[in-house]
């Protein structure tokens, strides 16, 4: 089985090609730190060849979501250093996902201030779930050109601070919606200076992060994660193809380890004008880096789907939930738990570290 024979990335070694992909479960404290039950929910899922964390908020101002951990103060780096430890005591890897929610927030948890955007624009035909219940999304502040050079340096920080954590690299995070897709899609970015209006435009916030990155912690330890077809906060772009063709062609150029590249889900059903049928192959076959593809994969669509060549490795998200040790399962041909919707964001142990092993 393909799924479980050794590989590299950049230049750690991975005993599979299983990955589980960046999960938010929303139970950090107040202050952005993980405790005891984070380091036991990594620790549980070492077995996997490479673990992304969940998604680490760059800076204060990165804030979109309560309970969400951060990567910017002292204590922070702290708490990350035992989650890091942990996995590495089980010859695990563990990158860290780096993360700035731009528009995907509100003012009720981020000390009463707006959240920061390319353009003016609200999100549309959703609700934001804040510490204070479910709330409309806000006209967020467009970021100031400082404001955008500030975001990137915090970006270099954060990564910086990270390989202090003990990762073993860092992703951007440029799917689902956040700050980095925003800057891509028109339905977020109407700005008509160097970070708007032409496709280059738009791409620029998105690679100068990634030079930030490469510049920081070097070319091995980078990647970043992509959903080209993925309309999650609102995301519509003119020329969703074109623009991330585009952005492919130039990420080609620099040096750095890996893209992740989400698939569109069956539950978000994306605009008749996104005609490409198979991202993988569409855009994974234009990567140069390692292509790690996500999205709706099981044990034998995974297999397949590193059997075509395009993809190096599989994450998955939802199965990772459930099962802590995916990778035992998938090898022993067993059945898997299933997860519990519920608690997939917020609460405590129940849902995160007390679902059964096999052996249990
Ligand atoms: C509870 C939950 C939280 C998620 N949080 C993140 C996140 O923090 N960062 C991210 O890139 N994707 C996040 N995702 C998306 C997953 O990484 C993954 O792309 C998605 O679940 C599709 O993979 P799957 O079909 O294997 O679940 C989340 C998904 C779930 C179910």
């Amino acid at each position: 089985m393909k799924l479980l024979e050794k590989t590299q990335l950049g230049n750690v070694s991975l005993k599979n090609r299983i990955v589980m992909a960046a999960m938010t479960r929303g139970r950090t404290d107040i202050n952005g730190l993980v405790g005891d039950m984070t380091v036991a929910y990594y620790s549980q899922r070492a077995s996997a060849g490479l673990l992304f964390t969940e998604a680490i908020r760059i800076s204060e101002e990165a804030t979109g979501s309560p309970l969400t951990p951060g990567i910017f103060t002292d204590q922070q780096i702290e708490a990350w250093k035992k989650v890091t430890t942990a996995v590495h005591d089980k010859d695990g890897v563990i990158i860290a996902q780096l993360w700035h929610t731009g528009r995907i927030g509100h003012s009720a948890d981020r000390n009463g201030k707006l959240p920061f955007a390319p353009s003016p624009l609200p999100i549309r035909g959703m609700k934001h779930y804040t510490s204070q219940g479910m709330k409309d999304y806000e006209i967020p502040q467009e970021m100031t050109v400082q404001d955008i050079r500030q975001t990137i340096m915090d970006f270099g920080k954060a990564a910086k601070n990270a390989i202090a954590a003990g990762f073993d690299g860092v992703q951007l995070h440029a799917a689902n919606g956040y700050l980095p897709s925003q800057f891509l899609a028109e339905s977020a970015n109407q700005r008509t200076d160097p970070y708007g209006g032409s496709i280059a435009n738009k791409a620029r916030f998105i690679l100068e992060v990634m030079q930030e990155l490469i510049s920081v912690v070097g070319s091995e330890k980078v990647g970043i994660k992509i959903s080209p077809f993925h309309p999650y906060g609102d995301i519509i772009l003119d020329d969703p193809a074109g623009t991330y063709t585009y952005l492919i062609e130039e990420l080609n150029k620099l040096d750095f380890a890996h893209v992740e590249l989400m698939r569109r889900s069956p539950h978000f059903p994306s605009p008749e004008h996104y005609t490409v049928e198979n991202e993988i192959e569409f855009f994974g076959s234009k990567i140069r880096q390692a292509v790690i593809a996500n999205a709706g994969y099981d044990k034998v669509s995974a297999e397949a789907e590193l059997e075509k060549g395009i993809a190096k490795l599989i994450s998955f998200g939802t199965l990772y939930i459930a099962n802590p040790d995916l990778t035992e399962r998938f090898e022993k041909n067993a059945t898997l738990n299933t997860p519990d919707r519920a608690t997939m964001f917020g609460g405590g142990k129940q849902g995160y570290i007390d679902y059964p092993l096999l052996n249990e």
